[in-house]
Formats: structure tokens, C-alpha cells, sequence
């Protein structure tokens, strides 16, 4: 039998195959909620209007919930013959209310429902992402706050570098987790413009009120141009885009948790609750959580890439390629939320080993820089030259098989003859690192500068 929505065209029914191909009920069922919010909208618009008869607008928003409950109950019989979301709704309206249902469809084609659903859906996990990287960089602040004064190195080529504070190193992830937050709300702020009412693509005869539709639905306003309103996928792909950006810095945090929770750096222990054991090495306590992180994390630069490729050749406005943007989405959006709460989890449970903080913090000449810093301004040297004397120090260092602080002052001459001993007081991390008091540096009084600025911003 031919399709009960567009059977007057068709004399016959799909094949198996065209049907497998073409439905997308078992992926885009996640839509029930935002179509029926749509659907309700719509009816509700259309007797505002006189377009159709109040009672049959009632009749159909309440048959709607029904429709709603059903699904939320689990007992709604998905048909894959009836393709997607919106005519499955649409199908079983009409059994629950009758013939009025068939007036829902009026001035509205699945073109502009399905954009509007999908606007809906992606806005509720642009909200539920704000959400999630506010509590993890509460998680963040939480350990800022605690190890402001705690020393660790700092590293550039995982090599040591200078030391630094562990609440510095936090709020690093602070910032950025920060602007995937500006990202997240500058995304929503574009997207939220609502597509109904630019029907199939032109618009419509029938004197609707996209006003009322657009406020009824949480939007801003109507989109502007009814082929651009069927037409656009870019708030899915900034979706896509503010993840990415967001996984890549979910993906670094936990590269850094799974090195620093090793036997070697021992700079944080991971709680029970988000490691895992080995079934033959008894003493194993491995950070899956973190490793997971940053694998799962390609889904969703898989998922932008997929989408741009599905969009970059189609012409305006509708084509069924377009029905392909959902998975990606649904799937990105399922592993941006999973990682970031398994990341506040183990941001908040995490311990520092601050002795092993300090201790790798004192070695590897770290406070070599404070020592060139010391000769320019103590001897006065040029900055050139101090890095070179510095450089002679530390290969002395080196040699006698110790670091700079342990060097002896007719070392420290042998090097250089006007060196005094108040070059030692720069050499400890303590303070190398509360010297750094330059705006934006590692010193504990900056840091905690940050940590109020955020803290007071987060509300
Ligand atoms: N299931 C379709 C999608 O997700 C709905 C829109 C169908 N529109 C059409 N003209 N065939 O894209």
C-alpha cells in the first residue's frame, strides 16, 4: 500500500530497501519532546489565527499530549513505515482525535518542523553544556582554591621549565573550559531564531503569526528568510564546533591526569570511584576515565567533520542529505555531556601529592631562569650574558651530579667572580614562584586574584 501522507501520488509502497534507507524513526524518536512542543505551538497559532477552528485546535494539542505521555510511557508503537518522528506523532494523533488532525499540517511542512525540532533539541544541549563546564570549573576552582601556594613544574616540551603554582595550573583549564562557555552561549544566542512557518521553503498563503510561534517556542524571533530558515545547519555545526574545541580541551586535561597519576610523576592520586584495577596485576589502579576522555573525544571531531561534508555541497533548500545531521549530533552531544561530567568527577576527587609536587618542582634546574634573572638585576649583566653564565652553572651542576642550590658559592665564583651569596635566596621554587607577580603570573597573590574574579563571575 502506498503512503497514508502522500498516497495520492503513488500507486505503490516502497521496497524494503528504500524503507531501511529512508527512515530515520530509529534515531530521530529523541525528537518526541520538541515536536509535540512545536506541534502545540503550531495548533495553538493556527486557531489564534482563524485558520483553523479553536476546537479542533484544542482536540489536537491535547491529543498531543496524550501522544507525549505515551512515548514517555514507553508504550507509543514506533512505525518504521511511517518513517520519522513527525509522522509517526502525526499518525497516531489522528487516531486519538480523528480527521481535525489532519488539519495540524496546515502552512507547515516537515521541512520547517524538523528544522524547528532540531533548533529545540540542540538549544536544550547547548544549555545542558553551559551547565556541565560551569560545574567542572567549579571543580577546578575548588582545587585552584586549595593548592593556591602548592609548587609543581611547570613544563614546555614536558620538559622542566619553572616552577609554578597548582592553582596557576588549574585555572589554566579554568580559562579555557571559560571561553568553551562563551563559545556555548555565543552559539545559542545566534541560534535562536525559530524556523517555523517558512514551510516547505517560500512560505505560506495562509495569514499565519510566526510571532506567536517563535515566543510560544522560546525563541528570539522568526528566522528572516524561509529558505535560509530550511536550509541552515550552522547552529548544529557551531554545536559541533564549540564541542570540538571544548573535547580537544577535555582531551589535554585528561593526557595530563593520566601522566601525573602515573608511578613516575605521582603528582595526583584518582579516587577509587573513577579508576579502575587490573584482573592480573593486582597493584594497578588505572585512570580509564581519563583515557576514555580522550579517545571518545574523536566521535565529536568526527561527527563536525561528517556534518560539514554532508552540508558542503547541497543546494538550497531541503534535501534529504540533511537528515543525516542528527546522529552525528545526538552522538557528539551524548559524549560532550558523559566527558564532562566524568571529568568534574575526577576534578573533585582527585588528590594532589604535594611533597611529589614540590619535590619534582625542585629539580631539573627549574629555577635556572631566576638565576639569569638574579644577574641582571644584582651584576647588572645584560640578559644575554646571564643566560650564558646560568648555562655554565648548570652544566657545572650537572657534572657534580647535583642541582643549583646545592652549588657552592666558589662554584657559583668559578663561574662568575662577582656572584654573592644572596644568589642562593632566588634559587628555592617558594619563591621563584611568588616572584612571578607580573598580571597573569604564577604568584600565589595573582592566582588568587584569579580565583575570586572566576568565582565571582560563576556566581
Ligand atoms: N526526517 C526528515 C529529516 O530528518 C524530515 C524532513 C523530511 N522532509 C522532506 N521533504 N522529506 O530531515
Amino acid at each position: 500500500t502506498s503512503n497514508r501522507m502522500w498516497g495520492g501520488r503513488f500507486a505503490a509502497g516502497p521496497d524494503a530497501i528504500m524503507e531501511a534507507i529512508n527512515a530515520s524513526i530509529g534515531f530521530d524518536k529523541r525528537l518526541a519532546d520538541q515536536d509535540i512542543r512545536g506541534s502545540r505551538a503550531h495548533a495553538a497559532m493556527l486557531a489564534a489565527t482563524g485558520i483553523v477552528k479553536a476546537s479542533d485546535a484544542e482536540a489536537m494539542r491535547e491529543g498531543l499530549l496524550t501522544v507525549l505521555s505515551e512515548i514517555e510511557a514507553g508504550t507509543f508503537q514506533f512505525s518504521t513505515a511511517l518513517e520519522d518522528i513527525h509522522m509517526n506523532v502525526e499518525a497516531r494523533l489522528k487516531e486519538i482525535v480523528g480527521p481535525a488532525a489532519g488539519r495540524l499540517h496546515t502552512a507547515r511542512s516537515r521541512n520547517d518542523q524538523v528544522a524547528t525540532d532540531f533548533r529545540l533539541w540542540v538549544r536544550d544541549q547547548l544549555d545542558a553544556a553551559e551547565a556541565g563546564l560551569e560545574a567542572l570549573m567549579r571543580a577546578l576552582l575548588t582545587q585552584a582554591e586549595a593548592g593556591a601556594d602548592w609548587v609543581m613544574p611547570g613544563f614546555t616540551h614536558l620538559q622542566t621549565a619553572q616552577p609554578v603554582t597548582w592553582g596557576h595550573h588549574m585555572m589554566a583549564y579554568v580559562e579555557m573550559f571559560g571561553r568553551d562557555l562563551g563559545r556555548v552561549r555565543d552559539a545559542r544566542a545566534r541560534m535562536n531564531e525559530c524556523p517555523l512557518g517558512a514551510a516547505a521553503l517560500a512560505g505560506t498563503s495562509f495569514p499565519i503569526d510566526r510571532e506567536m510561534t517563535a515566543r510560544e517556542l522560546g525563541f528570539d524571533r522568526p528566522c528572516a528568510n524561509s529558505l535560509d530558515a530550511v536550509s541552515d545547519r550552522d547552529f548544529a555545526l557551531e554545536f559541533l564546533s564549540a564541542a570540538s574545541i571544548s573535547a580537544m580541551h577535555l582531551s589535554r586535561l585528561a593526557e595530563e591526569l593520566v601522566i601525573w597519576s602515573s608511578a613516575q610523576f605521582r603528582f595526583v592520586a584518582l579516587s577509587d570511584r573513577f579508576s579502575t584495577g587490573s584482573s592480573i596485576m593486582p597493584q594497578k589502579k588505572n585512570p580509564d576515565a581519563a583515557e576514555l576522555i580522550r579517545a571518545k573525544i574523536g566521535r565529536i571531531f568526527g561527527a563536525h567533520v561528517a556534518l560539514m561534508t554532508v552540508m558542503k555541497g547541497l543546494p538550497l533548500a531541503y534535501s534529504k542529505d540533511m537528515q543525516e545531521d542528527k546522529e552525528q549530533v545526538f552522538d557528539a552531544a551524548d559524549t560532550w555531556m558523559l566527558a564532562l561530567a566524568a571529568m568534574e568527577g575526577m576534578v573533585r576527587d582527585m588528590a594532589a601529592n604535594v611533597p611529589a609536587l614540590e619535590a619534582a618542582a625542585s629539580s631539573g634546574f627549574s629555577t635556572a631562569t631566576d638565576l639569569a634573572d638574579w644577574l641582571v638585576r644584582a651584576l647588572d649583566l645584560p640578559f644575554r650574558d646571564a643566560h650564558h653564565v646560568t648555562g655554565s652553572l648548570v652544566a657545572l651542576a650537572e657534572r657534580k651530579g647535583c642541582d643549583l642550590p646545592d652549588l657552592t658559592l666558589e662554584d657559583m665564583r668559578s663561574v662568575h667572580e662577582d656572584i654573592t651569596g644572596a644568589v642562593f635566596d632566588v634559587l628555592g621554587v617558594h619563591n621563584s614562584v611568588a616572584s612571578r607577580t607580573s598580571f597573569g603570573g604564577t604568584a600565589p597573590v595573582r592566582v588568587r586574584e584569579q580565583i575570586r574574579a572566576w568565582s565571582e563571575r560563576l556566581g
